[in-house]
């Protein structure tokens, strides 16, 4: 089965008897590695009980739109944005049609209002409801504005017809769900990524560093291996799991990071430097712990090289792209960045924002080239690295 390790599934459930198959399904989407939350329609809870999907999840499930309790765990803005893809399933006739007009009449059709990430859809129903002009109508405005519809299903039917209707069975609709992941926008290309931070030592046991958790740079990573590409990691010290199918080079210092880059960069296309690099280091590390005494002391620092202006110096560059981490003037100071580095393209983020940037799992960004700024909405991270290695493959292979 595919892997859709770390994907952040969001499954509604609406009413129809197959809402029963959502049990099954919730399973078999952990067992390839995706968390999953649900959304549970009033009609789909009377067919299967919140409870039942609470305990299969491992989540709370969420059910009402206007919950004081829920909104303060995880509210609907929060879940639409949490979301790689909201998978509903089933979708019966009712649902595809509000979702078609744009209702926010329950929490599930807002969220899906509210999220900018792919929507799936597994319809089930009655073979005559499905055969329906309206519902065809809406099952083709549905794709024509990119929701994906996997299935309906021939054959026998629970209210005794026979016909399209069924829902895809679970473990073909999870074969589908992890193929909207992979794409061929950067196959035979070869992806070079630094991510996380350097820590640059003081003596054995003391460095400095910065707060980087390697989400941004390990989310652009798997991103470019599932668009097709030979994805290198050059990673810092944290604390994710190295990510499957990626070559994964484990860095400290930024010296360190220069060297794995010069290594790796032979025969790439694109490098990404996502990684938070120490601008300093400690002009000497001292060789036994500095001991303390009861005076102040005073560390000099020696500027670190700049790794990806030495990528972007190369004779035969590949396409450069730097980040740009900013708590003011993003955009004039990113621009500085883009000409002084001598990059194709700068993706700047507000750090002085905590709900984006470090440590955080959402990010928003504006990409800078000497074209054009483009601000994106803020979306979670593995959304964010799949847009902007879409953008990427554009820019490179042009199409
Ligand atoms: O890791 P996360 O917690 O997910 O956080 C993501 C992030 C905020 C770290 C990431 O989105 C980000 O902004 N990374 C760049 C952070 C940074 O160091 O920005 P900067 O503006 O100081 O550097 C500009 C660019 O030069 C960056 O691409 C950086 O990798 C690169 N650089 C900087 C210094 C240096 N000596 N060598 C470099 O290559």
């Amino acid at each position: 089965m595919s892997s859709l390790v770390n994907k952040h599934i969001l499954l509604g459930v609406t009413g129809g008897i197959a809402a029963y198959k959502s049990a099954e399904l919730i399973r078999l989407l952990q067992k390839s590695g995706a968390e999953v939350r649900v959304i549970m329609t009033p009609a789909a809870q009377e067919f299967i009980t919140p409870l039942t999907l609470q305990a299969l999840s491992g989540h709370p499930v969420h059910t009402n739109l206007l919950d004081p309790e829920a909104e303060a765990a995880m509210g609907h803005i929060e879940l639409a944005r949490w979301a790689d893809l909201i998978l509903i399933a089933p979708a019966s006739a009712n649902f595809l049609a509000r979702l078609c007009h744009g209702e926010g009449s329950d929490l599930l059709s807002t969220v899906c209002l509210a999220s900018h990430c792919q929507i799936a859809l597994a319809p089930a129903m009655n073979q005559a409801m499905w055969a329906q002009a309206s519902t065809q109508e809406n099952i083709d405005k549905l794709k024509s504005r990119g929701n994906k519809i996997f299935g309906p299903g021939q054959g026998y039917q629970a209210c005794g017809d026979t016909g399209a209707g069924r829902m895809e069975e679970v473990d073909a609709l999870v074969e589908q769900v992890a193929g909207l992941f992979s794409s061929n926008l950067l196959s035979g290309k070869k992806v070079v990524i630094t991510a996380g931070p350097t820590r640059e030592a003081l003596d054995p046991v003391r460095y400095i560093s910065n707060h980087s958790s390697g989400k941004m740079g390990y989310a652009l990573a798997i991103a470019a291996m599932e668009a097709g590409a030979e994805t290198v990691l050059i990673s810092g010290p944290v604390n994710l799991a190295p990510p499957e199918k990626i070559s994964v080079v484990p860095t400290v210092s930024a010296l360190d990071m220069l060297a794995a880059s010069l290594e790796a960069v032979k025969g790439a296309d694109i490098f990404i430097a996502a990684a938070a690099v120490a601008d300093y280091r400690p002009e000497h590390s001292a060789g036994q712990k500095i001991k303390k005494t009861d005076d102040d002391i005073s560390i000099a620092l020696t500027k670190n090289p700049d790794i990806v202006a030495s990528i972007a110096a190369l004779e035969n560059r590949p396409f450069t792209v730097g980040f740009a981490a900013e708590t003011n003037n993003l955009e004039s100071y990113a621009r500085k960045k883009l000409v002084g580095k001598n990059l194709d393209l700068v993706i700047a983020n507000d750090v002085s924002n905590q709900a984006i940037g470090f440590n955080s799992d959402d990010n928003q960004v504006t990409l800078i080239s000497s074209e054009q700024a483009e601000t994106l909405p803020i979306m979670n991270k593995a959304s964010l690295a799949t847009h902007l290695i879409s953008y990427i493959a554009a820019r490179v292979t042009g199409v």
